[in-house]
């Protein structure tokens, strides 16, 4: 199995005036190709923090990432745009749209930015808003869709330069359980069928289930992983953990 994502002994601290939060402090996480995994764990405890360090949106005080086998400590912030834009998918908390374009033009974005011309990506962007049911709201503000909807743009997005990788944070967060599932299954597809490898952040033990392996983090450390070993991983059982860990 391909290595393709790889956290070693990433540190983040933010320096607020006097005061520096620790975000994380000591994370290794190696991820294979494919592969879907969780990352849990109370408010504050450093899971967007980890998850912007691993698609090198911002960059660790200590510890290294190496995306595709890249060390992206060793990249310029040019080569690591490029890295970012080619090979990952981001799926934000916030869905992060732009808000003077339209559904259709907030999924191309990514293409656009590298270059693409339109002619050479409509059928894509048609074909992922279809993926997510949003086939009739292609042209709509973001201001014009409903939150979930907004959210199933910037799933669309994600997908659209077939990243290796795709982070989300809480892609379902704000959707209800019917688009939710959807959202789940559709994250596992690309996992299974497309070999994407898949980092998603909840706080929902049902949409955990989900993944490959559940990975708990409380104050900036992992302190548990959880994985199917054959099958899938049960609600229950991430329940379970997450009582003993107290979280
Ligand atoms: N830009 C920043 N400047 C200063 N402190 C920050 C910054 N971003 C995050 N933090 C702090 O780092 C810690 C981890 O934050 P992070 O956003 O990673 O948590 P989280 O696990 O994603 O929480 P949530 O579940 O609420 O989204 C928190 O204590 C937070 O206040
Ligand atoms: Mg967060």
């Amino acid at each position: 199995m391909t290595e393709i994502l790889r956290a070693e002994k990433l540190r983040k601290q933010y320096q607020m005036g006097e005061v520096t939060v620790d975000a994380l402090h000591g994370v290794d996480l190696a991820v294979v190709k494919g592969e879907f995994v969780a990352i849990m764990g109370p408010s504050g405890a450093g899971k967007s923090t980890l998850l912007h360090l691993l698609g090198g949106l911002d960059s660790p005080s200590d510890g290294d990432v190496l995306l595709g086998g890249r060390r992206l400590a060793h990249l310029s912030d040019d080569e690591i745009t490029v890295v970012r834009r080619r090979e990952v998918g981001f799926i934000f908390q916030f869905y992060n749209l732009l808000p003077t374009l339209s559904a259709a033009e907030n999924v191309a974005l990514p293409l656009l930015i590298d270059g693409k011309r339109a002619g050479e990506y409509g059928a894509r962007v048609d074909e992922l808003l279809h993926m997510v049911g949003l086939d009739q709201r292609k042209n709509h503000k973001p201001d014009q869709l409903s939150g979930g909807e907004q959210q199933r743009v910037a799933i669309a997005r994600a997908f659209v330069n077939d990243p290796k990788i795709v982070l989300a944070d809480e892609p379902t967060g704000n959707l209800d359980s019917k688009a939710g599932t959807a959202v789940l299954e559709l994250l596992r597809r690309a996992s299974r069928e497309m070999d994407t490898t898949v980092a998603m952040v909840t706080h929902d033990p049902g949409a955990a289930s989900y993944a490959d392996r559940v990975v708990f983090l409380q104050d900036g450390q992992i302190v548990r992983e959880l994985t199917a070993d054959e099958g899938e991983l049960g609600r229950q059982e991430i329940i379970d953990a997450m009582a003993e860990l107290e979280l």
